[in-house]
Order: C-alpha cells, then sequence, then structure tokens
C-alpha cells in the first residue's frame, strides 16, 4: 500500500480504483503471473500472433510552418481477437497514430520520421500508394467519430456498401446489393431492407454510425480502427454500439484498435491498454491491472478524474495543461503536472519498462510503492 507521504491526496483520496468502472479482479499483486499478464509480448505470449505491431513510430506534422514531433517512439501490437485501447487526453497523438496506421497521414504536411507500421507482417510505412489503398478498407476497416464525414450523402446506404463489396469483393450487383442488406441487418437496423434505400441525412446519428460499422465490416477485415466511434452519441447508444462491435469481433476474430478519451469505453471494451501522454505512451497494461493497480502518475491521475458510482470519490482533476507540439518539456513531459517529479524526471526521458504483473510505465519513479 501506499505510504501516508505518497502525494496521492492531491488528486486522489484513499482509493484510487474508480469502482464503479474497473473490471473485477482480485488484488493485481496476488495476480502476478496469471490472466492480468496478457499482451505486449510481456509474460503471456499471443498464442495466434500480431495483426498490428507499430515500432518505435516517431510522426512528424507541419504546424505554422514547421515540421514538428507530435508522436514519440510509439510502440504497441493488437493481437488476433484482441482489444486494444488507446486512450488519452485530447492532443495527445491518437488519432494522427491510426492515420498512420491507415497511410491517411496529409499528403507533403506529414512525415514518419522513424519506426515500422507491421500489419501481417507487411511494412505499411513502405508501402506505396496502390497497395495501401487495397489494404485499406479490405483487410484494415475503419470507423471515425463522425460517419457523415466518411458517408456519401449523395448515395443510399445500401448502395454504399454494396458499392464496395462490388469493388473489392467483385460481387455482382444483385449478390451485392442482398450483402449489403445483411450487413445491414447485422449491426441491427430495424428494417434494413427498408433503410438500405435512405439517404444517410435520414439516420439518427446512431443508425449512421452502424452503417459505418457495416461498410467497414463488409470486406471481413482482420483489423478494425475505430477513432472515438461512440464519442458523439448519447450513453444509451453508445453502449448498444460498443456491445455490437464486441460482439461482431467475437464472432470474426478480427483485431480492434480502440481509440477514445473515455476510460469508461476503455473498462468496456480493452484487453490492453495504451495510455498516451503528449504524444508518447506512458503506460501499457492488461486492462484489469490498469485499473486496478495503475503505476504512472498521469494514469492515476486520469483515472481519479473519472467519477465513481459515489460522488464522494469526484476527484480533482489533474492539474494544468497537456504540453503542445513544438514546445514539449526536456525529460518526462508529464513532469510539470507530476506531484511525484524529482530533478531526474527534467533532465532525463523515462524509458518505458516492466514495472511488474504485466505492465509497463515510463516513469523513473514506478513503481511508486519502492519510491
Ligand atoms: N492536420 C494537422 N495539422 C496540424 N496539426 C495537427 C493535425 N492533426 C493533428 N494535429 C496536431 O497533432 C497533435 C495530435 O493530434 P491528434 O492525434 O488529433 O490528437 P488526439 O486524437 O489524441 O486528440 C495535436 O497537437 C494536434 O493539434
Ligand atoms: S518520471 Fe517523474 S515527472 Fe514523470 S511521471 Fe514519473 S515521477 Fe512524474
Ligand atoms: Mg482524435
Amino acid at each position: 500500500m501506499r505510504t501516508a507521504t505518497t502525494p496521492y491526496p492531491i488528486w486522489a483520496p484513499a482509493t484510487r480504483k474508480p469502482a464503479a468502472l474497473a473490471p473485477t479482479t482480485p488484488s493485481r499483486r496476488a495476480t502476478a503471473g496469471a490472466d492480468g499478464d496478457a499482451g505486449f509480448g510481456m509474460a503471456r505470449s499471443e498464442p495466434e500472433g500480431s495483426v498490428l505491431e507499430v515500432e518505435e513510430l516517431c510522426i512528424e506534422l507541419e504546424i505554422g510552418g514547421r515540421q514538428v514531433e507530435v508522436v514519440s517512439g510509439v510502440s504497441f501490437r493488437v493481437g488476433r481477437g484482441r482489444t486494444l485501447c488507446l486512450v488519452g487526453e485530447s492532443g495527445c497523438g491518437k488519432s494522427v497514430t491510426a492515420m498512420a496506421v491507415l497511410g491517411l497521414l496529409p499528403p507533403r504536411k506529414s512525415r514518419i520520421a522513424s519506426g515500422a507500421i507491421l500489419f501481417e507482417g507487411i511494412d505499411l510505412v513502405r508501402l506505396p500508394e496502390r497497395p495501401m489503398a487495397a489494404i485499406r478498407g479490405r483487410r484494415i476497416g475503419m470507423v471515425f467519430q463522425e460517419p457523415m464525414t466518411s458517408l456519401n450523402p449523395t448515395m443510399k446506404v445500401g448502395e454504399q456498401i454494396a458499392e464496395v463489396l462490388r469493388l473489392h469483393l467483385g460481387m455482382n450487383a444483385r449478390a451485392a446489393r442482398r450483402e449489403a442488406i445483411r450487413l445491414l441487418d447485422r449491426v441491427r437496423i430495424p428494417n434494413a431492407a427498408r433503410r438500405a434505400d435512405d439517404y444517410p441525412f435520414a439516420l439518427s446519428g446512431g443508425m449512421r454510425q452502424r452503417v459505418m460499422i457495416a461498410l467497414a465490416l463488409a470486406c471481413s477485415p482482420t483489423l478494425l480502427i475505430a477513432d472515438e466511434p461512440t464519442t458523439a452519441l448519447d450513453v444509451t447508444v453508445q453502449a448498444d454500439i460498443l456491445d455490437l462491435l464486441r460482439e461482431l469481433q467475437h464472432e470474426s476474430g478480427m483485431a480492434l484498435l480502440l481509440i477514445t478519451h473515455d476510460l469508461g469505453v476503455v473498462a468496456e471494451t480493452a484487453d490492453e491498454v495504451a495510455v498516451m501522454y503528449a504524444g508518447r505512451i506512458v503506460e501499457q497494461a492488461p486492462v484489469a491491472a490498469l485499473f486496478d493497480w495503475p503505476e504512472h502518475p498521469y494514469t492515476i491521475g486520469l483515472l481519479g478524474a473519472i467519477p465513481g458510482l459515489d460522488s464522494r470519490e469526484l476527484l480533482t482533476p489533474i492539474q494544468g495543461t497537456v504540453p503542445q507540439p513544438g514546445t514539449m518539456p526536456v525529460g518526462c513531459r508529464f513532469a510539470p503536472r507530476c506531484p511525484f517529479a524529482i530533478r531526474q524526471c527534467r533532465e532525463e526521458t523515462p524509458p518505458l519498462r516492466p514495472v511488474g504483473d504485466g505492465s509497463r510505465a515510463a516513469c523513473w519513479r514506478a513503481p511508486l510503492d519502492d519510491a
């Protein structure tokens, strides 16, 4: 247990765990070496291998006329049938990372400065646009926050799905229409045959997101990248969509990279979690371990910043703001906001290293028990 002298009370009362959201596990210390070790190629090996491996990825964007690094040395992997949640506050580099995997970074305004993105063994960083386009949408599906930006407003939703099936899978018009209706039905759109003839604007936000999911899954991708797929939806629809994603994943065994700023979504869906802060991954852990015993002060602060069932557990958010790209502090980027910071933190970048029970943290003082 933490000693009375640790500075957690700055953010949190005695309990650091948001009981309403945390997956139930026995004491984390007692589960070492068991399921809690899944993921990230540490204690438990991934039996079916990785679908996606991102290695030391550094991405620069042109901001204000100069190249600025917005993603710094990010590594993670997603195994077949597994869900990795990439979580962090707005602006920490989650979407840019996803766009890099999809080969959709803004042309001429961005650069993958170093690193590798291996999808089923193919290095996407070095892949020319033509083969990349063939992978995108067929072997890697994508769902974004706002389906209206991805759907064609002038085309009936059934036709949009059928077009993908014709283009990517060579189906004839009749078979594609039949399959499009089956997919709409599969994503729980009532009266799918009739709805197929609706234009996107005639559907609610939740229904449009289901159409996006049907489109993304049309070609049975092995990886689905979902960037804040439920953020624009109300809570009930959000729960239903997450449930749908889980069910579809369970059926198909696809890997899911789910990007969110919402720890409630993480608790609901993740197998493994990577916490991003200011362009870096600061903690990686199996979901139960992360909620049960977060190791990085930023993760502890994030968990403390969401309310538990009991409003008395509503904690003070992390003080300060996320540093902007191009103005990153030397050493640990969280140091200006961290109550544990020591001199070393402001001088040297902490590496992401094992801190026990399948977790890794980029913190000089982790595990804090020993600090
Ligand atoms: N097209 C772009 N041009 C310039 N800056 C961008 C662009 N896209 C993202 N950024 C900047 O890159 C950083 C990471 O952004 P992003 O990946 O969208 O964050 P997140 O998805 O975690 O909220 C932010 O500082 C953002 O302002
Ligand atoms: S390395 Fe230092 S500043 Fe960074 S999170 Fe750890 S204790 Fe805080
Ligand atoms: Mg984003």
